[in-house]
C-alpha cells in the first residue's frame, strides 16, 4: 500500500468542511494530506472553531511565522505538559511535582534565554564533530544488523531503528549502553507526553517514567560533576554561562531540560525516518533501483525521505501579542500549529510534491528540521546516521521486500511526531 492510499477517516476530511474536521482524530492522522491540501487551498491561516487552535499550512506562510521567534513564541510549555489543549491534569502534576521542574531551554524557550542555552548545547553537534563520526556510525549500523540478517526477516523499526539513535545518543552522552532498555522506555513517555492523543492511564505512567529518567539523570550529573569524562554530560555539567553574562553552572532543571530534549528530539524521529526510506524504497521499486545504481542519489534520497515523511509534522507556537499572519490576525496567547508536513507537500514549492523522487531538485530545502532560530540542533547528527545507514542497509539486505500479511503501515496517532508503528520485512 503506497503511504497516501490509506483508509480515509471517519470524517472525510475530502469533502467535510473544515471546520467540522477534528484535526487530533487519530484515523485523520494516518494520512492528514487530503487536509492538508484543502488548508492550503481553502485557509492557509484557518482557526478551527472546535479548539480555537490557529493552523498555519503553506511554505511560505511557515516561513513567515518561524521568521519572528519573538511574536511567535515557542514558550508552549504548559500546554506541552498538559499534554492537550484542555489544562493541565492535576495527578498528572501532582507525580512529576516529585521530580524537578524543567526550565525552558531551548525548544521550548525565547531568546535572550534560548540564544544562552543553544550556544552551549551546539558545541556538541558542531559540523566539525559529526563529520568525524562516520567510521563510528557504519560500525555501530554493521553490529545490529548482524543481530537479525541471518534470520532473513525483521521487524525493522524495533530491530534497528529504534537502537542506532539511541546507540549514538547513549555513547555521545556518556551513559552505558546497558540502560539503553530504560532510555527507549524514557523516550516513550515523553512521546507520550508530548502527543495530546492519549488516555489518562498512558499519561500517569509517562509522568512516572519522567520522573525515573530525572533520578537518573541527576546521579548521572553528580558522577559527571565529581569525575569528567568525553561525553555531552560532562561538558553540559561543567560549561558555565558566564560568557552570557551569567557567571555559574546550570542547575539540574536545566540540565535535565536539555538532556530530555537530546534524549527525545533525536530518538523517534530518526527512527522513524530511518524506516520510512526503507518503506518509501520498497513501495518504489523504481526509485528503489535508481538509489541501488547510484550511490550518489543517497543524500538526496535522505533529504526526500525526511520531506515526505515529515517526522516532526506540526510544532507548537504561541502569539505573544496581537499580530498578523499572511494579513490573518491572531490574537496575543492563541495557540498556532506550523504545520511542516503540509509546507512539505506545498506545490508552490516542491512541484508535485505528493511524489517520492529521490533525485528531486530541492528537496534540501524542506521544513522537516524547522526552520528560524530553533531549526534542529541535531540535524547534521540524524543526517550522518541516514546517510551512512542506508548505504549498508541495502547492501546488506539483498531483495529487500515487505512480509506478506504482516505490515498494516499505521501511523502513530500523534499530532507532533509522524512514523510508521512497525516495518516487517524480509530479505535474503
Ligand atoms: C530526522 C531526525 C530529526 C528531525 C526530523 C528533527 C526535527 C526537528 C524540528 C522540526 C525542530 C524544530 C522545532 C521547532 O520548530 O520549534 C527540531 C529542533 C530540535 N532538535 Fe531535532 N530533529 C531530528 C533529530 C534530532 C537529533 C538527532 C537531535 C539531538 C541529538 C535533535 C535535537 C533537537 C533539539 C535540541 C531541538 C531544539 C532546538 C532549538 O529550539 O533551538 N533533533 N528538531
Amino acid at each position: 500500500m503506497a503511504p497516501d492510499d490509506l483508509p480515509a477517516p471517519t470524517t472525510d476530511a475530502r469533502t467535510c468542511p473544515l471546520s467540522q474536521i477534528n484535526a487530533f482524530d487519530p484515523d485523520l492522522l494516518q494520512d492528514p494530506y487530503p487536509y492538508f491540501a484543502r488548508l492550503r487551498a481553502e485557509a492557509p491561516v484557518f482557526r478551527d472553531p472546535n479548539t480555537g487552535i490557529v493552523s498555519v499550512s503553506t511554505y511560505d506562510l511557515i516561513m513567515e511565522v518561524n521568521r519572528q521567534p519573538l511574536v511567535f513564541s515557542n514558550d508552549f510549555a504548559t500546554a506541552l505538559r498538559s499534554g492537550s489543549t484542555q489544562g493541565v491534569d492535576q495527578d498528572e502534576m501532582a507525580i512529576l511535582s516529585k521530580g524537578w521542574p524543567v526550565t525552558n531551554t531551548m525548544l521550548t524557550a525565547d531568546p535572550p534565554a534560548h540564544t544562552r542555552y543553544r550556544k552551549l548545547a551546539a558545541k556538541a553537534f558542531t559540523f566539525k564533530r559529526v563529520e568525524g563520526m562516520g567510521d563510528y556510525v557504519a560500525k555501530v549500523t554493521n553490529d545490529l544488523i548482524d543481530t537479525f540478517v541471518a534470520d532473513g526477516r525483521c521487524e525493522f523499526k524495533s530491530a534497528f531503528a529504534n537502537h542506532l539513535p539511541m546507540t549514538i545518543i547513549a555513547d555521545s552522552l556518556g551513559a552505558p549502553r546497558s540502560d539503553m532498555g530504560r532510555f527507549h522506555q524514557w523516550s516513550d513517555a515523553f512521546v507520550v507526553q508530548l502527543g495530546g492523543v492519549s488516555d489518562k492511564a498512558a499519561r500517569l505512567d509517562a509522568a512516572e517514567k519522567i520522573v525515573e529518567f530525572q533520578r537518573y539523570f541527576v546521579d548521572r550529573i553528580e558522577e559527571k560533576r565529581a569525575n569528567p569524562t568525553e561525553d555531552i554530560i560532562s561538558d553540559l555539567v561543567h560549561a558555565d554561562l558566564s560568557e552570557e553574562g551569567d557567571p555559574r553552572k546550570m542547575d539540574y532543571s536545566e540540565l535535565l531540560s536539555i538532556l530530555q530534549q537530546l534524549l527525545v528530539a533525536g530518538n523517534e524521529t530518526t527512527a522513524h525516518s530511518l524506516t520510512a526510506g526503507l518503506y518509501y524504497l520498497i513501495s518504489n521499486p523504481d526509485q528503489l533501483a535508481r538509489v541501488k545504481a547510484d550511490p550518489d542519489l543517497i543524500p538526496g534520497f535522505v533529504e526526500e525521505t525526511l520531506r515526505y515523511l515529515t517526522p516532526t509534522n506540526n510544532m507548537w507556537r504561541v502569539a505573544t501579542r496581537d499580530a498578523e499572519i499572511g494579513g490573518f490576525p491572531v490574537k496575543a496567547g492563541e495557540m498556532i500549529l506550523v504545520r511542516y508536513g503540509s509546507g512539505n507537500r506545498d506545490d508552490a514549492h516542491f512541484p508535485d510534491a505528493n511524489r517520492f523522487d529521490v533525485a528531486r531538485d530541492n528537496a534540501r530545502s524542506h521544513l522537516a528540521f524547522g526552520a528560524g532560530i530553533h531549526t534542529c540542533i541535531g540535524a547534521s547528527l540524524a543526517r550522518k546516521e541516514m546517510v551512512t545507514a542506508f548505504p549498508i542497509l541495502l547492501d546488506r539486505l539483498k531483495n529487500l521486500r515487505f512480509q506478506d500479511g504482516r505490515n498494516t503501515f499505521r501511523y502513530s496517532p500523534n499530532i507532533l511526531l509522524r512514523g510508521v508503528l512497525e516495518l516487517h520485512l524480509a530479505f535474503d
